[in-house]
């Protein structure tokens, strides 16, 4: 049985390097996040190699900043986690080789975490914390002892064995559902539903990159669409019909990859690339591209432009046109985002939603799937604005219940750039 409770959790899967310290997945000591957006914005998007070569320059200062902030030393840990995948190869192995190198040379169990994995107990972390912070007093384990009828005792709002939680992972590389459970020192994931291409954080990456606005996109279109009608372009999303054929088959896209389509009901697959085309189409129907290239231009690239652009920097440069695209485009997906998320729910009879993820951080996501939640009489819970986008909090929150399970990862642990969660 573990004796400090406290995991040093590691995650370099994409542009941010990441390092914290947890206790019993309850209690954040220190989260600390270099993002290497600068290194990225004039791309417009992740560099794969250069994510690797930022990642080797920061992970040091980053793991010796979250244990000093954590005031604990590597003495003090039960064990080092880190995220083994699904992410960019390259990226993630700099995080594994550092992870392995800290756990051998400390004697310490390593533990490898999946990244979606990881998402999803960003939210839990969250609620514990903000139920220890209602107690005032201490924090109980992650997760309890059985009953009498072999249950998990429910820990308050958590989810438990009898009660599990619906789940929504959306962020730049995913958009999935889940039926999570716990039970008896793991967790068990369903999956229920998935993009079949693009993830909803990459549609609004996609869409802020071709309107001129910055990497990555959705925090401005986030900040830019309360500006916009929402209802001046009904952007709509038609039923899926998986092919049969594709059952079984490697799905085309990186978002898709990490999970199988077969078996999954049509009502609950996303695909992201239809509006992404249908943004463009208006962008060239109302010829609003020269008016995206000089928004580019004075805020990114032009000799004028601001070190730091500001919301305010970027609505001097969009017409009322632009600004009801933006809130149209957003409108669609987080409506999009709700129909499937809820009637998955229902038909999962799940009273619990999870929503998790980058886009979570969305304001409007937030605010239309608290308001629904509360019409059906269902707990919708979110992370922190901080755990919603890539963090190590949420790598060591994952890996706690491992830790009391002894599931550790084996010495030949190896990035696993696919890495699928649950069937
Ligand atoms: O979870 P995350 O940090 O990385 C991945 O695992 O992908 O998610 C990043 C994604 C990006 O696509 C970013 O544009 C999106 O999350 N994102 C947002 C917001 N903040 C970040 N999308 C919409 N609204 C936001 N406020
Ligand atoms: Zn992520």
């Amino acid at each position: 049985m573990p004796g400090s409770g406290l995991i040093l959790a590691i995650e370099s899967s994409c542009d941010e390097t990441a390092a914290a310290v947890v206790q019993r997945g309850a209690r954040t000591l220190s989260s600390v996040v270099a993002s290497q957006i600068a290194t990225h914005a004039r791309y417009g998007g992740v560099v794969p190699e250069l994510a690797s070569r930022e990642h080797l320059r920061a992970i040091v200062p980053v793991v010796r900043a979250a244990l000093a902030q954590a005031n604990v030393t590597l003495a003090d840990l039960d064990a080092i986690a880190v995220t083994s995948g699904p992410g960019l190869a390259g990226a993630l192995l700099v995080g594994i080789t550092y992870a392995k190198a800290l756990a051998f040379a400390n004697g310490l169990p390593l533990i490898a975490v999946n990244h979606l994995e990881g998402h999803i107990h960003a939210v839990l972390l969250h609620e514990r914390e903000e139920q220890e912070a209602l107690k005032g007093t201490g924090f109980s384990p992650y997760i309890q002892p059985p009953n009498e009828e072999g249950a998990l005792a429910p820990e308050g709002n958590l989810p438990s064995a009898n009660e599990p939680a619906h789940a929504l992972v959306v962020s730049g590389g995913h958009t999935h559902l889940y039926l999570c459970r716990p039970a008896h020192n793991a967790w068990s994931y369903s999956l229920v539903g998935r993009t079949l291409d693009d993830a909803a954080g990459e549609a609004f990456d996609k869409v802020a990159k071709l309107l001129g606005l910055g990497y990555p996109g959705g925090p401005w279109i986030d900040a830019l669409a309360p500006h916009g009608n929402p209802k001046a372009i009904p952007f709509a999303f038609s039923q899926i019909k998986p092919k049969l054929h594709l059952a079984g088959k490697p799905p085309r896209t990186k978002a898709a990859r990490t999970a199988p389509i077969a078996n999954l009901d049509p009502r609950f697959l996303f695909s992201f690339s239809g509006i992404k085309t249908a943004v463009l189409r208006y962008v060239e129907l109302h010829n609003l591209r020269p008016q995206a290239e000089s928004r580019r231009e004075a805020l990114f690239t032009g000799p004028d432009a601001p070190a730091r652009p500001t919301v305010e920097d970027a609505l001097a440069q969009c017409d009322p046109q632009t600004l009801d695209l933006i809130a149209s485009f957003q409108h669609a997906v987080v409506g999009d985002l709700m129909k499937k998320t809820f009637a998955a729910a229902e038909s999962l009879a799940a009273r619990r939603i999870l929503i998790t993820g980058g886009v979570a951080a969305n304001r409007e996501l937030r605010a239309r799937f608290t308001a629904e939640a509360a019409r059906r009489n269902l707990r919708v819970a979110f992370p922190t604005l901080a755990l919603s986008t890539d963090n190590a909090a949420m790598i060591a929150a994952a890996a706690w219940p491992r830790l009391q399970a002894g599931s550790f990862a084996p010495s030949d642990l190896s990035a696993d750039p696919s890495l699928a969660l649950g069937r």
